[in-house]
């Protein structure tokens, strides 16, 4: 439900450079009510992502509350923070960054996820971009949430259309693989998600020319991005031979506002949790049925990114971010 043309968000994140840029595009785009900030462990840990988190919403003027969730996945140690990609303070090892002055919300943020979702129901859309330990914690403590959720948006996976694998593994997407169990229980819970993977955001590649457009149109907000972006930026030109990145969490925060942008494939969806190929995201194709697919049997269909406005996803946040 929408309140004229609003949508109410709740976002989960590990921030992350492009978490940050998620952050903003979202306080920025003019359809969007930010109502919480929930943190997990990631790109860095917990204690970090969380720090972090109240320290961008300070930044940038966004009077959300945070709380604080997951340190670890369900099952198993974590994986370990990514500073080659995010740098040792998930900010791109930025010089200063003041301790913020505000506190985290006391609640943990699977507690406040689920609290939030009963405070409005039908109008909330979760929207999470780093591993799905919270929302899988606040599935376990109330089943009945899938019930009060407008929708869920995820950034995470990777489906192999035109080949696309993974980008921690040959098949595993990092946030997926932070914590298969948690996206596991989340893609198989009778709630409506849209998965926004690889597949999408492997085709939204912003060049330094559009951080610079942030940094010189984008007022301190936008200078800052383009600051915290540097690390970031260096690591995918070493990676990709170009200067740039891709708009992961950003693209999910845009599917989230204008799902129009993207073609959905429709489906159940599961994630190898062990071995292998562990963290592998596969969908069903909906209504299929094999002679070993028990699987997939019962569990609903989901939405998948196959495709994106590419052209129109970039223009839309890099407008939004410089604004
Ligand atoms: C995802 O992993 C993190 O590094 C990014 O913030 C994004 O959410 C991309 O695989
Ligand atoms: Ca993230």
């Amino acid at each position: 439900m929408t309140a004229g043309a609003t949508t109410f968000l709740l976002l989960d994140t590990d921030p992350g450079v492009d978490d940050a840029m998620a952050l903003l595009f979202l306080h920025r785009h003019p359809a969007a009510r930010l109502l919480g900030v929930t943190t997990v462990f990631g790109n860095a840990e917990v204690e970090v992502t969380t720090r972090n988190a109240l320290y961008l919403c300070e930044r940038f003027g966004i009077d959300a509350p945070v709380a604080r969730g997951a340190a670890l996945p369900l099952v198993g140690p974590s994986r370990g923070p990514a500073p080659q990609v995010h740098g040792d303070d998930g900010l791109g090892n930025l010089a200063e960054t003041p301790a913020p002055t505000r506190a985290a919300d006391p609640r943990p943020a699977h507690r406040f996820i689920v609290d939030m979702l009963r405070a409005r129901p039908g109008a909330v859309t979760l929207l999470a971009v780093g591993p799905l330990t919270n929302l899988a914690l606040a599935l376990a403590e109330d089943p009945a949430i899938t019930a009060l959720v407008r929708r869920v948006v995820v950034m995470g996976g990777a489906f192999g259309i035109g080949g696309q694998g993974g980008n921690v593994s040959p098949v595993a997407e990092a946030n997926v693989l932070c914590d298969p169990h948690a996206a596991d229980a989340v893609f198989t819970a009778p709630w409506p998600v849209t998965i926004v993977g690889l597949d999408a955001t492997h085709r939204v590649w912003m060049d330094d020319a559009a951080f610079a457009r942030l940094r010189d149109g984008g007022g301190a907000e936008g200078a800052f991005l383009w600051q915290a972006s540097r690390h970031y930026v260096g690591f995918h030109a070493g990676a990709e031979g170009r200067a740039g990145c891709y708009v992961h969490d950003a693209s999910a925060a845009a599917c989230a506002l204008e799902p129009a942008l993207f073609t959905l494939r429709r489906g159940p969806v599961r994630v190898v949790d062990q071995g292998l190929a562990i963290g592998q995201t596969i969908q069903r194709p909906a209504g299929r049925r094999y002679v070993h697919g028990q699987a997939w049997d019962g569990v609903p269909d989901q939405q998948v990114a196959v495709d994106v406005r590419a052209d129109a996803l970039l223009d839309l946040v890099v407008r939004t971010l410089a604004r």
